[in-house]
């Protein structure tokens, strides 16, 4: 039987192929079921300028720019629930971020952790992914 070069790539890209196709199915899967695991929380059509913490989160709507992030401090992790002058503020142990989640004053090195917005297709509505302490 005399197999091609075509064929013969064409087969063997086939079976290379399968593997990784299906270790990308399971990590698709995996990542829709953490997904549907996770609570959600909406934002607030009517959010008016400013700074809100909702729990686990921290939202900031400067005109159209709403911007969201973990209220989990990225120094040790404190739950950050404070606004002073305009700026965020961890009661732990003082580290003061800016609007943009990045660090202006210590302990904290790394900024917040931006977290994306998303929309539900249904409803239209905005919401973020509860973050775990
Ligand atoms: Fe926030 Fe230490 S845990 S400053």
């Amino acid at each position: 039987m005399k197999i091609t070069r075509r064929k013969f790539f064409s087969s063997l890209i086939t079976i290379v192929s399968v593997p990784f196709l299906y270790a990308l199915n399971s990590e698709v899967e995996r990542k829709i079921e953490i997904d549907k695991r996770k609570e959600k929380i909406y934002l607030p059509a009517d959010l008016g300028n400013g700074i809100f913490f909702f729990n686990s989160v921290i939202i900031i709507k400067e005109g159209e720019k709403i911007s969201v992030y973990s209220s989990k401090c990225s120094h040790l992790g404190c739950k950050i629930n404070k606004v002073e002058n305009g700026k965020i503020v961890c009661p732990c142990h003082g580290s003061v971020y800016g609007l943009n989640g990045e660090v202006v004053k210590g302990p904290a090195v790394k900024p917040l952790k931006k977290l994306s917005i998303n929309k539900e297709i249904e409803s239209g509505r905005l919401f973020v992914y509860e973050q775990p302490f």
